[in-house]
């Protein structure tokens, strides 16, 4: 049903700078609806029961036999898992790429209550397989980080709307820096618009890079219970901690208006799997709105 339009890696390179460097001066929906890059997000009851599904998933999983706090997480867990891959993934997380039938009910019901009918009211497409981040305190090749990007690097939209939901209490800190859309706008000059390139490490390891970066982004607090709604086109980092095991979900939106307006087919090239940003395939087959 989509296959007339052509995917952004079709066009040249030049081409999809352009395509970006136009997709920063655009109002977004988080900018037109809340006048602001990001918003936080009141998670209410999904923050225990998401906790709780962690807890189930992890012993279903087997790296646990008994519920413990998700804090205390890296003292039951071999250094081997914890360490991260080049994607700044660590090998733990990447066992969450399958989860279970409660886990995602759970995740629906949070997606349809709470984002769908109290936050964006609009339908919207979203990624089906969230993100799992488990960050252990002295994770080996922490060193990946900062990793100064967005996911538009990816082959993402400009338009798309990023969620991160921590599930963990911060103890020392949770360690999230995002700049706003307007200093994302002057880092993604620094780099000409060539936003693909930031998924190469000589690319987002350059010392100038680093230094040019660095001052444009703030740690954002997200307090328990809440998760962050952020414009897709702001840079962001996670940062390791040092001190307790950190859990987060995350996971990407589009308002479906803005998907069948679209001329292109976005896509997702990660280390782990090449997709299209398309129903049923990166995304879920349904919108917010039939869940
Ligand atoms: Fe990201």
């Amino acid at each position: 049903m989509h296959t007339h339009k052509p995917t952004l890696f079709s066009f040249s390179k030049q081409t999809i700078k352009d395509h970006y460097r136009v997709g920063y001066q655009k109002t977004g929906w988080l900018q037109k609806e809340y006048n602001s890059d990001y918003i936080f997000v009141d998670l209410e009851k999904y923050y225990f029961n998401l906790r709780d599904q962690i807890a189930q998933l992890l012993i279903y999983k087997r790296f646990i036999n008994q519920t413990i706090q998700l804090e205390e997480l890296h003292d039951y867990v071999p250094e081997e898992f914890k360490q991260y891959g080049h994607d700044g993934i660590s090998k733990i997380g990447t066992f969450f790429y399958e989860t279970n039938a409660q886990f995602i009910k759970t995740l629906h019901e949070f997606i349809h209550h709470i984002l769908y009918k109290k936050i964006i009211k609009l339908p919207f497409l979203f990624q089906a397989t969230p993100t799992f981040r488990i960050h252990c305190p002295n994770s080996a090749n922490a060193e990946f980080f900062p990793h100064f990007h967005t996911d538009l690097a990816l082959g993402h939209p400009p338009y798309e709307i990023n969620l991160w939901i921590p599930l963990t209490e911060k103890r020392s800190g949770h360690g999230f820096y995002l700049a706003t859309v307007e200093n994302s706008n002057k880092i993604a000059r620094f780099i000409d618009y060539d936003i693909p390139s930031l998924m190469d490490d000589t690319v987002f390891r350059n010392q100038h890079y680093l230094a040019f970066c660095k001052p444009k982004l703030f740690e954002i607090n997200v307090e328990k219970g809440w998760g962050l709604m952020f414009d897709g086109r702001c840079f962001h980092t996670a940062m390791p901690i040092s001190d307790h095991t950190r859990i987060s979900i995350d996971f990407r939106i589009v308002l479906q208006e803005d998907f069948v307006k679209a001329e292109l087919i976005y896509e997702n090239r990660g280390i782990r799997k090449q997709l299209l940003l398309l129903p049923n395939d990166y995304y879920y087959s349904l919108t917010s709105a039939d869940l």
